[in-house]
């Protein structure tokens, strides 16, 4: 699995090698990253199936559901045919596998389709709010921007950072609450999620140590350049109290 998290892609030359050398395919979880490409290809389309999301809070929403990529037809009829309950084209309701309701309806991929023609705004305006992040809070030692990985543009669906000594992240996270301003931890690793902390897990900690370091700041296509400046402010603000 290759999770381009955040939008940002995730190095796909190292992980094709990887399930080519083992003999695994890849499946790319671009949940966040519609329109983000590596080396010039879209992620989404680089292993042997991949999904995007348009959940509520994504560039393009239909409020749920999402987008699943292959270049494998077969595979592709057999998802659509597992997602509408396994049934086939005999009238009385019969079902040759346990299949699931995963069907997205034709009003909501209608009101996905229309945000198409916005796309490239929304975009431009997701990379306009990390780069002001980046150029205004640049040389604040606390706060660092990760860098796309060579080859690659993220979408920026979410500005992230993450926040080093002086300032814990869960001080950043509260003293903006206070501001009225709302912020996220990234996302809690899933080998810490109490259905699978009790197995094994094999890494060096790498999710865990951005988990505790990472935040997503503000982000939505619809911010306006006051709403980021305040944004901006207060956590210049914030920054250079040292809060411990
Ligand atoms: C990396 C990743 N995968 C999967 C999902 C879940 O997507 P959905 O809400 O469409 O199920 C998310 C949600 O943002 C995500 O960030």
């Amino acid at each position: 699995m290759a999770v381009h998290l955040f939008g940002t892609p995730c190095k796909m030359d190292e992980v094709l090698a990887l399930g080519k050398l083992y003999d695994i395919p890849v499946i790319e979880d671009a949940a966040d990253a519609l329109a983000s490409t590596y080396k010039g290809k879209k992620v989404g389309t680089l292993g042997k199936l991949g999904i995007i999301s348009f959940n509520g809070n994504k560039i393009i929403t239909t409020s749920a559901g999402g987008l699943l990529i292959s270049d494998d037809v077969d595979l592709i009829a057999k998802a659509k045919h597992l997602s509408n309950q396994a049934r086939n084209l005999r009238p009385h309701y019969v079902h040759d596998a346990v299949g699931y309701n995963y069907m997205m309806s034709n009003i909501l991929a209608g009101i996905g389709l229309g945000q198409f023609d916005v796309l490239d705004d929304r975009l431009a305006k997701r990379r306009a709010i990390f780069n002001t992040y980046k150029t205004e809070l640049a040389g604040i030692e606390e706060i660092e921007f990760v860098e796309d990985v060579q080859g690659a543009v993220s979408n920026r669906w979410l500005s992230t950072a993450l926040i080093h000594s002086g300032v814990t992240r869960d001080n950043l996270y509260d003293e903006l609450a206070k501001c009225n301003i709302e912020s996220r931890p990234v996302w809690n690793p899933m080998h810490m999620q109490p259905p699978y902390e009790m197995f094994p897990y094999y890494g060096n900690d790498m999710a865990a140590t951005l988990f505790e370091k990472g935040i997503c700041l503000p982000s939505g296509s619809n911010m306006s350049d006051a709403q980021l400046e305040y944004v901006v402010s207060c956590i210049k603000q914030i920054l250079s109290k040292k809060l411990v």
